[in-house]
């Protein structure tokens, strides 16, 4: 496995894993690497020759009083990890190598869908991250590019970003990998105490409940949220954000649901911030 910190070694490395013209896929990462990242090495590995991650932690997407500074870093389990799990080339680069500028005087704006759930609660964030990875883009010129569903909005925005500016890459989607009991796998899980810990599965919960009365046949909106919030109310660690039924497409919240809607909440357990979602089907 390369691994490269500058855009220099980078060129190489791509040249290298590009080697008679193979087709390369790239997994984007802020590292601290769980099983969650990890799927999606494999998908990209189903789906490419060679697989390239990077990880970054991006300054631009994190504001002012979000966790930039704390954010977990453990870059030698990480490399050991991607290594193990059959990764081509890494990217590792400094912030200064990223950005020799301090930022960038251009941004990618995500359009209309930028304000829509997390996005409202997060101003700039997904500038930030569509600039971040229309860079990586660029240094990587990837043919497929993989993206986990748990960061739903997320991935519905760098979709369209590659969809309407041509970027010439397949953005693809892997599914939520989650804890034994539902907790989606996240970095800053690692931030929860034990007692969080039990109780941030509630988001999860409450997103199953909702689902589970959709199964039997429940449409009305309404009611599906009343249900989430009334299983959240259990946990009192957790203090919610927004939950909505949202059309995947427009990220629009809709009264009546149906097949292919995505139900997806966010809530504080202390200072970690949970975001999870389930498609309605
Ligand atoms: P990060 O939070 O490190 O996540 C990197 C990728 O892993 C994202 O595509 C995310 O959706 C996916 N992922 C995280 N947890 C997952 C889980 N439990 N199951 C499946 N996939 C999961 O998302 C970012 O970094 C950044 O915003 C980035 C795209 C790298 C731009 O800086």
């Amino acid at each position: 496995m390369i691994v490269a910190r500058t855009r220099v070694e980078l060129e190489r490395g791509l040249a290298e894993a590009r080697q008679g013209g193979t087709f390369l896929g790239l997994v984007p990462t802020m590292g601290f690497l769980h099983e969650g990242h990890l799927s999606l090495v494999d998908v990209a590995g189903e789906l490419a020759r060679s697989v390239a991650v990077s990880i970054f932690v991006n300054p631009l997407q994190f504001g002012p009083s979000e966790d930039l500074e704390s954010y977990p870093r453990d870059e030698e389990r990480d490399l050991a990890a991607l290594e193990a799990r059959g990764a081509h080339l890494v990217f590792a680069p400094s912030a200064e190598e990223m950005y020799p500028a301090g930022g960038t005087g251009v941004t990618v704006s995500p359009g209309p869908l930028e304000d829509r759930l997390c996005g409202a609660f997060r101003p700039g964030h997904f500038r930030g991250v569509l600039t971040v990875v229309a860079k990586l883009f660029g240094l990587f010129r990837p043919d497929v590019a993989v993206f986990g569903r748990k960061d739903f909005q997320q991935a519905v925005l760098i979709r369209n970003m590659a969809e309407e500016l041509d970027m010439g890459v397949r953005v693809v989607t892997a599914p939520i990998v989650r804890e034994t009991d539902g907790l989606a796998l996240s970095s800053r899980n690692a931030y929860l105490s034990d007692q969080q810990r039990r109780e941030a599965v509630g988001l999860h919960a409450a997103l199953r409940a909702a689902a589970a009365l959709y199964e039997q046949g429940e449409r009305s909106v309404p009611d599906l949220l009343g249900e989430a919030r009334r299983v959240l109310g259990l946990h009192p660690l957790l203090e919610p954000q927004y939950l909505e039924v949202v059309d995947p497409a427009t990220l629009d919240s809709v009264e009546v649901a149906a097949p292919g809607n995505v139900i997806a909440g966010a809530a504080f357990c202390g200072r970690t911030r949970l975001i999870d979602n389930l498609e309605l089907s």
